[in-house]
């Protein structure tokens, strides 16, 4: 089966990317064909500051490495790179409708100042997403549960496509984790751990050393109730729990009996220690594969045109289809 996903490099990256999206990515390159993608496109309608978009796909490209990402057996690549991606997104924005894009409520939720000033980019960004999964006939998507909605937009647009201009494109599901699709803010736990949250007490970064790990999770807000259970009301424990589990071997229910009668300040000590590892390794490998930037380069360059021969027969068969002339 062919899986493809990808995350921005808008920023550092967070233990939600991590979990939601990365460690399932490198789970499954062992049995599957796996495309990851810088999403350098999709960061460009955020942020606007050259040097760090550059800097920061470099990282992210780290990061996919230092995760456990095997160039030797997963096609590793920037977005930008394979210039089909820009225009499949366009032809599909002739086939999604207002109404549709409409509904994504990430664009929603990212145009909260106000759609009036919002970048239309932001709004047909979901029809990119549909266009970088589409054109390498991907089946899969692991995605956090933010992202779903997207990739169930992408399977109308393919289906929709199909209907209209013939089977050419494969219907992609959407890949979620049982356990860690949906990791926390760590001040804010009703709401997702996400990198453009006002105070960096809320994250988690792949980066963070051991003091700085300790910091935040002793300031992760809990409550009062002393005892460690597993209870959805308890939104902020359960995100403890949550992460706990996905850095050891341990399910949540194990970590909460473990630590049933033990009292929050020994749960936090034990999760600190966990945690940092767990992101030890990750982050010695970031070190090193941040240095190397020849060596990333290449890894890039081998990837960016293995993508493209790939996504460039997709888009020639779609162009065919809608009737675009070639002379
Ligand atoms: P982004 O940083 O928005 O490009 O997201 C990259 C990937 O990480 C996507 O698959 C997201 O669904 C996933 N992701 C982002 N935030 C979280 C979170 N808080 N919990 C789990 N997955 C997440
Ligand atoms: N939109 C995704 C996010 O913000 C990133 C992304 C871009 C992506 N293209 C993709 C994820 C294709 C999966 C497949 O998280």
């Amino acid at each position: 089966m062919r899986i493809l996903t990808g995350i921005q490099p808008t920023n550092n990256l967070h233990i939600g990317n991590l979990f939601g999206a990365l460690i399932p990515a490198t789970k499954l390159q062992e049995e599957h064909e796996l495309f990851m993608m810088v999403a350098d496109y999709h960061a460009i309608t955020t942020l606007k500051d050259p040097k760090r978009l550059t800097e920061n796909t470099l990282f992210t490209a780290a990061a996919y490495l230092s995760a456990g990402i095997d160039p030797a057996r997963t096609t590793l690549f920037v977005q930008s790179s394979v210039a089909a991606h820009t225009e499949l997104a366009w032809i599909l924005q002739t086939i999604a409708r207002m109404g549709e894009a409409n509904r994504m409520t990430q664009f929603k939720d990212k145009s909260q100042t106000g759609a009036e000033k919002a970048p239309v980019g932001l709004f047909t960004y979901p029809m990119l997403m549909a266009a970088d999964i589409l054109l390498y006939g991907t089946e899969g998507v692991p995605v956090g549960e933010d992202q779903k909605q997207h990739v169930e937009l992408t399977r109308d647009l393919a289906e929709r496509f199909n209907r209209d201009f013939g089977e050419t494109f494969l219907i992609p599901e959407p890949i979620i984790q049982s356990n860690g699709a949906r990791i926390k803010s760590l001040t804010e736990p009703e709401k997702k751990m996400s990198k453009s949250a006002p105070s960096a007490k809320s994250y988690i970064l792949l980066t963070d050393e051991e003091d700085m790990l300790a910091k935040k999770i002793r300031g992760a807000v809990t409550d009062s109730e002393r005892e460690i259970t597993l209870d959805d009301e308890r939104k902020g424990l359960l995100n403890l729990i949550t992460i706990f589990s996905l850095c050891t071997e341990y399910t949540k229910e194990e970590v909460s009996e473990r630590y049933q009668h033990s009292g929050m300040k020994v749960f936090k000590d034990d999760l600190v220690m966990a945690l940092n590892q767990y992101l030890a390794p990750i982050r010695m490998n970031m070190q090193e594969y941040s240095d190397d930037r020849a060596g990333l380069l290449e890894v890039l360059q081998t990837g960016n045109e293995a993508a493209e021969m790939i996504a460039n027969q997709y888009l020639k068969t779609t162009r065919e289809r809608i009737g675009i002339l070639r002379p």
